[in-house]
């Protein structure tokens, strides 16, 4: 006989949960049965997520206000009864070339992926289930192999795979695992209107299926890093 579904009554806070990814995300999760926090700097974007998803413990929050983000973590935890997942998806890139980037731009870059990322973990720790608690920091392939496009961006992700890390050993004697996903480019909206072959691109459901993967294991396994990407070729309709 199978053992019950692991993510049925899992209680998951998600960051960036309006973006692409989060989106399929939180419809993965609700299909099997986890309790679930939302939260997005974008009020309209995150309404419409609780229309979509009935249930949702939803706060809009700046990743980079760090009282917004603990009220968020607080409410979250409060919501659920407790935390057992955080998930960090809120992220950004502005693309473009060094010599001309706005300073604007590059210190949003590192706000949003970097501190954003830093202050959920900050906030969520307490709350966190010994024993069995996890973090999933979505990093990217980005930060570990560079890229001509976006070289900020890059930088920003290789700071979250440090921290991520980092922390995974600060964190290791309170039972607390701590992984790091690093994926190649996804076809969401992430990419603005920039000139990219979507159709070869990650689907959002291929990340998913990635963090359902991480977030199902038993408390005694840990991912540390995983690193995945499109082969290139056409996605299957
Ligand atoms: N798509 C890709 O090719 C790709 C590849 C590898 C890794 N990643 C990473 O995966 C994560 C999710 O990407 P995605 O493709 O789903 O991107 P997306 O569709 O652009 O979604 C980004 C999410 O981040 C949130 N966000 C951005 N700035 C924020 C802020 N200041 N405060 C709070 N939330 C903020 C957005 O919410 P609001 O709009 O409400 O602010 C949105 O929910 C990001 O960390 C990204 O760097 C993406």
């Amino acid at each position: 006989m199978y053992p019950a579904d692991p993510l049925s009554g899992l209680r998951v806070a998600v960051t960036g949960a309006t973006g692409g990814i989060g989106r399929v995300l939180v419809a993965a999760l609700r299909e099997r049965g986890a309790a679930i926090a939302v939260t997005g700097s974008h009020r309209g974007r995150l309404d419409a997520l609780t229309r979509d998803v009935p249930g949702l413990v939803a706060r809009v929050a700046d990743i980079t206000d760090e009282e917004q983000v603990a009220g968020f973590i607080d409410a979250a935890a409060g919501g659920l009864g407790g935390l057992d997942v955080l998930v960090n998806l809120a992220g950004l890139s502005v693309p473009g070339a060094i010599a001309t980037a706005p300073a604007a731009d590059l210190a949003t870059m590192l706000d949003v992926n970097v501190t954003g990322t830093m202050l959920a973990c900050k906030h969520a720790v307490r709350h966190l289930a010994g024993g069995h608690g996890l973090i999933v920091n979505v990093g990217s392939a980005a930060g570990l192999r560079p890229n001509a496009t976006a070289p900020a961006y890059c930088t920003a992700k290789a700071a979250v795979a440090m921290f991520t890390a980092a922390l995974a050993l600060q964190l290791k004697d309170e039972g607390i695992r701590v992984t790091h996903l690093a994926p190649g480019g996804t076809d969401t909206p992430f990419w603005g209107d920039r000139p990219v072959r979507r159709e070869t691109l990650l689907a959002p459901e291929d990340v998913v299926s990635a963090l359902l993967y991480v977030v199902s294991l038993p408390p005694h396994v840990v991912v540390r890093e995983l690193l995945f990407e499109s082969t290139g070729v056409t996605r299957p309709r």
